[in-house]
């Protein structure tokens, strides 16, 4: 059913387009509290030339009114049937149930969460229905074209956040250190088991609430993040690469596994509150705290274990409940994002409003869901009743390695001006010298010699700066200007030299006293651009250091 605006020019020749509908209804799942659009993106889809439809009361969880839906453009649909059954395309946050799938009709298009591993049957009865599926949580992540789309990564960060504000919640101290007239408080110490998307986002926050915060990872390689968001990666001490690729982690060996048992052993001795995000897809999650571990722990400590629902990083959690156990309380939530919905809802949105720009370029608010674009290949999982799940893997992230040698050619090619690029570049340069020799030659023939001296010592600067910058990596090049910029207040010895007295009695005379007060500025001016250089370029070589 098309009940989309005509989108045409008002040419009565040309053949109308008909804008497609959006349709966002309620969700149904028990305690799901997010809704796939907000009103500002509905104001966004509109200017995409689409029009859009919600179901009476699909904000309300999200503390979103049907009437700020309406003040956005949408149209407010009572009732499930009406809204499915008007609508060209769904836009949806849990995949849809047997029943809802029975209100879809063929040639509608469906965006939403599906799992397509976990639920073959959904993804069948889905096909049959000939209904276009883009299941949002199958994008390719390696594509950084992609990333705007990521509900994944915007719904983990979202429950990263709220891990910390659960465990804050339970926990009975304040996260900062404080000193304070009744005594003084020390920091919260708390440790991230994992360092995926959530667990980044746990880092952060715990240390803008000023914990001290440690975290911990498989992949050596997330050491860094860790760092520049204020922790402190803990290693196992193990040798062994943990990265799987993609980002994900691998199964490790068991010498391994029992050597990280051993430090978290230790942390959960130390630490007041321990968040674990540790997962690789497609597994049951890692059993990293043992029962004996939470008995370590002192008491009023806290554990948030965010892989609750797919079995719990910690041998005592209960999915869905927060339980104290030997004195520590352990959350085990399987609804963090729907915790935290009008943020969640928000971001979601959001991508999903991506999505839409990606699938409709030409804005007249008809989409094309392009097979041969990586990005929308990736996404689908079910088109013209076939199911066209998983995906050949993304031709960028699997040819990328390979792919380097090859493009110097094809990219000769592509020029076609029958001469290869690189004598080009090789003749350009040495003309270029040339032309510069000439000039020197000229200058060197014709200035005085007082400008010469000058002149050299300028040139030489010129070529030891520009060949000292040129092999600075980029990441460093705002580091080395506030060191430059601390160097540069050599300026203060001119400024030295004003108010110091003459070295020789008698020679001509003194500055004026104004002068000297100038100077005087001078210095302290050039002292806050010297210091403040040399602590600037500190805390950014910090943010290097391992
Ligand atoms: P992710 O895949 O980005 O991160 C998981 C991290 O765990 C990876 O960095 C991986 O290297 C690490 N890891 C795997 N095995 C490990 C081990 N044995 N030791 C240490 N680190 C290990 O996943 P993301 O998106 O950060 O999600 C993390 C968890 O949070 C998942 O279990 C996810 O289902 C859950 N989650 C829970 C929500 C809730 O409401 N409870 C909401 C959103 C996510």
């Amino acid at each position: 059913m098309q009940t989309g605006v005509a989108a045409t020019s008002g040419d009565t020749a040309a053949p109308a387009i008909k804008a497609q509908r959006i349709g966002v209804p309620r969700e149904i799942f028990l305690g799901e509290k997010r809704v796939a659009t907000v009103p500002e993106v509905v104001e966004k889809l509109i200017k995409l030339g689409f029009s859009v439809c919600v179901e009476a009361s699909a904000g309300d969880a999200a503390n979103i009114s049907d009437d700020a839906y309406r003040a956005a453009g949408a149209t407010v649909e009572a009732g499930a049937a009406a809204l499915w059954g008007a609508s060209d395309i769904v836009f949806k946050v849990r995949a849809p149930t047997l029943d809802e799938v029975a209100l879809m009709h063929v040639g509608q298009t469906l965006v939403s969460f599906i799992w397509p591993a976990q639920n073959p049957d959904l993804l069948k009865a889905l096909a049959e229905r000939r209904i276009t599926v883009l299941a949002i949580d199958a994008l390719p992540r390696t594509l950084s074209r992609a990333q705007k789309m990521d509900a994944l990564t915007s719904q983990a960060g979202v429950a990263g956040y709220r891990a910390v504000i659960e465990a804050a919640n339970a926990f009975g101290r304040f996260f900062n250190g404080q000193i304070t007239a009744a005594g003084k408080v020390a920091p919260a110490k708390v440790f991230i088991a994992g360092a995926g998307v959530a667990g980044l986002a746990a880092i952060g926050t715990a240390a803008s609430l000023g914990a001290v915060v440690r975290a911990n990872d498989t992949r050596a390689e997330v050491a860094d993040q860790v760092v520049s968001l204020g922790g402190e990666f803990v290693k196992v001490d193990y040798e062994e690469e943990g990265s799987g690729g993609g980002g994900y982690a691998k199964v490790m060996s068991e010498g391994f596994q029992q050597a990280q048992r051993a430090m978290y052993a230790k942390q959960a001795r130390e630490v007041d509150i321990i968040i674990t995000t540790a997962l690789i897809p497609g597994k049951p999650a890692p059993k990293l705290i043992t029962a004996e571990m939470v008995r370590s722990m002192k008491p009023g400590s806290v554990i948030v274990d965010m892989a609750a629902e797919q079995g719990g990083n910690c041998e005592l959690t209960e999915p869905g409940q927060s339980v104290v156990k030997h004195g520590v309380t352990i959350v085990g939530y399987t609804d963090l994002v729907s915790r935290l919905s009008t943020q969640s809802a928000t971001l979601y949105a959001n991508n999903l409003f991506r999505l839409s720009e990606e699938l409709c370029k030409t804005k007249n608010g008809v989409i094309n869901v392009n097979m041969e674009d990586d990005a929308i290949r990736g996404l689908t999982v079910t088109k013209d009743g076939a199911i066209t799940w998983p995906a050949p893997a993304p031709k960028v992230a699997a040819a990328a390695p390979a792919a380097k040698p090859a493009a110097a050619p094809a990219a000769k090619k592509a020029h076609g001006h029958g001469a290869p690029s690189e004598p080009m570049a090789g003749n350009k340069l040495a003309v270029m010298f040339g032309v510069a020799a000439l000039l020197f030659w000229f200058v060197g023939a014709n200035a005085p010699q007082a400008f010469l001296a000058h002149f050299t010592v300028f040139v030489l600067a010129c070529f030891v700066g520009y060949m000292v910058v040129w092999n600075v990596k980029p990441a460093l090049h705002t580091p080395l200007m506030s060191v430059t910029n601390a160097i540069s207040s050599i300026i203060a010895i001119g400024a030295l030299v004003q108010i110091a007295p003459p070295l020789v009695v008698g020679a001509a005379g003194r500055p004026d006293d104004w002068i000297r007060w100038l100077a005087v500025a001078g210095i302290v001016l050039t002292s806050i651009n010297m210091f403040g250089g040399f602590a600037v370029t500190q805390r950014m070589l910090a943010m290097f250091r391992k």
